[in-house]
């Protein structure tokens, strides 16, 4: 191959590209005295694509959904629209639906349960916001991002000028998943190659659920690396919360006097399972201690046991086999701090709404975690256990 070396007065085709480049910069010279100039910096604005999608169940089921969102808004480079956190005072009420089912569901919510009213008790209050709970500083460093404050579809359409259903492409399929390499796609159901969808066109991409940690399947590092980052950083950082969780931490003796336990017994499968869950938690803890104390002696480290059901029959096993038992409510006088705890935007007071956090954030602060399978609390709760323990050891 023989480098061609670039002679600008060489030949007539040449000439004429020189010439082309001086007819350009003086346009763009005349540009910057031109009053219409601002039209370029319009045009660019309203080329500012968008993404969203449709929330359900706990929190933890969200959180992951936001995860996937957040990932998906990075991919694509589009500013991600947050939906607006569904919060329960007991079980979550809004199942994983199909898209038009569940916007349907969502857009029903009302608001009586949001200014502070007390006579629809029913609704999951949508009033609180993330950054209240989870530190956003990697959203911030990596993608755009706005809040939608309900989920009236007029009003969303209406908030980013978009005047034509053409420009929005709306996901209702619910078993997609996006994948970043089509080679590793060959087992997975349904994958679609997450570059087919950076092609869009429309303004908005409107997902339904984006719920499942199989929902996007990276293999490139640069993309794996993000999703771990994400993982790593976006952590409860609510000052008050955390004061709560050390002082408690500290009255147990400190993360070295302690094993956490979560046991999720109340809904459900996990309803159903009671016994058995309990059972193989002994079990489990029994065995990696056998070592220490003949079988039948007592276990002498403490135990901090995380449930959503602490009244459950089936865990009298539990307190029988382990002396040292503590529980969220033997601290209720450290507590106080949340039962005023408002919410800045409407006043409310979200005590009941954060207490499972407090619940949480104890039990991954132990020197050793024992979950509950397929529950979405104990594997997170699996994950700040991890990262917490790695950050004692530096
Ligand atoms: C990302 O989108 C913005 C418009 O919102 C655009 O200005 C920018 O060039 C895009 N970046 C890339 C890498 O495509
Ligand atoms: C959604 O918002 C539009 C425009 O603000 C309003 O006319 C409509 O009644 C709202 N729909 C619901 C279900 O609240
Ligand atoms: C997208 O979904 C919304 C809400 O169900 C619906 O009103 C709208 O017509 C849909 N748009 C398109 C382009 O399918």
């Amino acid at each position: 191959m023989t480098i061609q070396k670039f002679h600008p007065f060489r030949s007539k085709r040449n000439t004429c590209f020189l010439v082309i480049i001086m007819i350009l910069l003086v346009i763009s010279c005349f540009n910057t005295y031109n009053p219409l100039s601002n039209f370029n910096n319009l045009s660019m604005i309203h080329q500012e694509k968008y993404l969203t999608y449709l929330p359900h169940s706990g929190f933890h089921n969200q959180r992951i959904a936001l995860e996937n969102a957040i990932f998906l808004a990075w991919f694509l480079n589009r500013t991600l629209i947050i939906p607006p956190l569904l919060m329960y005072k007991g079980r979550a009420l809004i199942p994983m639906y199909e898209f038009n089912k569940l916007y349907k569901g969502l857009s029903k919510i009302r608001v009586c349960e949001n200014s502070g009213q007390e006579d629809c008790k029913a609704e999951p209050y949508i009033g609180y916001k993330w950054e209240e709970l989870m530190d956003f500083t990697f959203l911030n460093q990596n993608i755009k991002y706005i809040y939608r404050q309900d989920f009236n579809y007029t009003n969303l359409i209406e908030s980013l000028h978009i005047k034509n259903d053409n420009e929005v492409h709306n996901i209702t399929y619910n078993r997609e998943q996006y994948c970043d390499n089509s080679l590793s796609t060959k087992n997975v159901f349904d994958c679609v190659n997450l570059a087919d969808l950076s092609k869009r066109p429309e303004k908005l991409l409107h997902f339904g659920s984006l719920f499942s940690s199989l929902k996007i399947i990276t293999t490139l590092p640069k993309n794996t690396n993000f999703r771990n980052k994400l993982r790593q950083m976006l952590l409860p950082n609510n000052p008050t919360i955390l004061s709560i969780v050390n002082n408690i931490v500290d009255k147990i003796g400190g993360t070295d006097n302690f094993i956490g336990v979560h046991a999720r017994l109340g809904d459900g499968h996990f309803s159903r399972h009671q016994d058995m869950t309990v059972q193989n938690l002994v079990e489990k803890i029994q065995n990696d201690f056998k070592d220490i104390d003949d079988y039948n002696a007592y276990l002498p480290t403490k135990i901090f046991l995380a449930t959503d059901k602490k009244n459950s029959k089936s865990l009298q096993l539990f307190f029988q086999t382990f002396p040292y038992v503590y529980v969220l409510d033997d601290f209720d006088d450290l507590l106080k701090p949340l039962k005023s705890l408002k919410n800045p935007i409407d006043g409310k007071i979200m005590y009941e709404f954060l207490v499972p956090f407090v619940d949480l954030l104890v039990v991954s602060r132990g020197n050793k975690f024992y979950r509950t399978r397929s529950s979405t609390f104990s594997r997170y709760a699996q994950h700040l256990n991890r990262i917490w323990l790695e950050n004692e050891l530096e």
